[in-house]
């Protein structure tokens, strides 16, 4: 079947985790996405959090599926030859340096149009323009420089991280839109473009209803944060805490159970429609009409104690159970899920959002699959590269380089040091059945 990306080629320059996560949407819809790694060391998630010795980390095998690895030492002579003749042959270079870095490998936005007028210039900085556009950033930066920090966490603590990536996997989604967006636009123009993308602008992206709250906060107290009505409100918007982010009011209340495990608790929003059912669920129906209860207003000033309550029925229950009564009576919420329920998770493995993936080394790990799904262009998820698994295969079948050439860069240090000599040939492919959960690792 073919793939929404097939004839897409990309030059993957990049390393850690925003630009690798760029790069894997790309290649699971089907681009064939060369990732350049320094010879030796490579991408240097490779061997960070390592839990097996000498093992590709699980921090790198699940940012690079879908990808093929070629080494090239971009300092050299004759590898930065090889890298302007591979931007020559690709349609989109990605790329998630320092600021000037890629300068300094030669490659200006000048030099690139000069070698592939066709060329989508990809980028991934800390920020944009403006005072800050020289530092270097990592993931919790972003998320303080964002307005995520600031605004998560409790009211009476200080501003807290979150676990989801939104600095790295969030800016790398955005860098993905970006570069589909100027593929298409290509297909009319003929020309390339640049595509940037600063996480500070990502995560604020993502912080969008914060700075709604913010302006709001102008015209007086944000009636559903948790400082309402006993709090105090300051200048900037507060950490609400669990309140929720929408227009409905919701909490984080305790389950059967909370007291030993860490994770029982469900998620309870108090939707307006629903009201009588919530009353009713609860064994409180005097205030499915009470003056006091009846409106979303009356009940504003309220909700810490409607909440109480709520609470001291969802605790005679497990939180699957409460899930199940909310689900009955269409009830918004749903239980908190610790990643060891997510990884066993059936219908997540059935859609392949959770993938078993067969690794040549490693063996067999879990990983998380495409959660973008195209019912036109299945994701079938491959081990990621060995480094430099493809580089000859890249010199041979993409710049038609032949076997003394490719012998010549070995000796020339481009390829890595000429004492490792041409890496062995890749293993075998072996092709799974079922698309979505496909352990096969694809050589082409
Ligand atoms: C993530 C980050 C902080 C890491 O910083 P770092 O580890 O010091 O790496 P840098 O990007 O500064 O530099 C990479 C160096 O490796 C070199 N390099 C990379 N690939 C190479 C190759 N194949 N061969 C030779 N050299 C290579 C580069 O040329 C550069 O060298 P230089 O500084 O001498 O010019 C930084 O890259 C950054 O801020 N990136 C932008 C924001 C971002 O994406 N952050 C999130 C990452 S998850």
């Amino acid at each position: 079947m073919s793939k929404a990306l097939d004839g897409v080629r990309v030059l993957d320059f990049t390393h850690v985790q925003s630009g690798p996560a760029c790069t894997q949407f790309l290649a699971w819809f089907g681009a064939d996405v060369i990732k350049v790694e320094r010879p030796g060391t490579g991408d240097i998630t490779r061997g960070q959090l390592r839990d097996i010795p000498d093992v590709d980390s699980l921090y790198f095998t699940m940012l690079n599926h879908n990808k093929r690895s070629i080494t090239l030492d971009t300092k050299t002579a004759a590898g930065k030859a090889v890298l302007e003749e591979l931007v020559r042959c690709c349609d989109v270079l990605v790329e998630n340096f320092a600021p000037g870095v890629l300068d300094r490998t030669g490659l200006t936005w000048d030099r690139i149009q000069a070698l592939n007028p066709r060329m989508i210039a990809a980028s991934i900085k800390g920020f944009g323009p403006g005072p800050y556009e020289h530092g270097k950033v990592y993931e919790n930066v972003a998320q303080c420089a964002g307005g995520a920090a600031s605004t998560t966490g409790f009211d009476d603590g200080p501003p807290v991280v979150t676990g989801a990536q939104i600095g790295d996997t969030g800016s790398g989604l955005h860098l993905a839109l970006g570069i589909v967006a100027a593929l298409h636009q290509r297909t009319s123009t003929g020309r390339g473009q640049k595509v940037t993308v600063a996480m500070q602008d990502s995560v604020l992206n993502l912080c969008r209803v914060k700075l709604r709250d913010q302006q709001r906060l102008a015209h007086g107290p944000l009636t559903e944060y948790p400082q309402y009505p006993n709090g105090v409100f300051g200048t900037s918007v507060p950490r609400a805490g669990n309140a929720s982010g929408g227009g409905q009011p919701g909490s984080i209340l305790k389950c059967e159970g909370w007291e030993s495990d860490p994770n029982a608790y469900v998620y309870f929003i108090v939707q307006a429609p629903v009201w009588d059912r919530i009353c009713t669920v609860i064994g409180r129906e005097e205030w499915i009409a009470h003056p006091d209860y009846a409106t979303p207003e009356a009940r504003l000033g309220r909700l810490r104690s409607i909440f109480d309550t709520i609470e001291q029925w969802t605790m005679t229950r497990t939180k699957f159970e409460v899930r199940d009564v909310l689900n009955a009576y269409d009830i918004p919420g749903g239980p908190i899920l610790s990643l060891e329920e997510l990884a066993d998770e059936p219908s997540l493995r059935a859609t392949g959002t959770i993938v078993e993936v067969e690794h040549p080394v490693r063996g067999c790990h879990l990983s998380v699959g495409n959660p973008i799904k195209l019912s036109d262009s299945p994701t079938v998820v491959v081990a990621s590269p060995l480094l430099g698994e493809h580089t000859e295969q890249i010199l041979r079948d993409i710049l038609h380089l032949d076997r003394n050439r490719i012998a010549e860069l070995w000796n020339a240090g481009a390829l890595g040091p000429a004492a490792e000599g041409p890496p062995p040939s890749p293993p075998q492919a072996a092709s799974s059945s079922v698309e979505t959960r496909s352990s096969s690792r694809r050589v082409r």
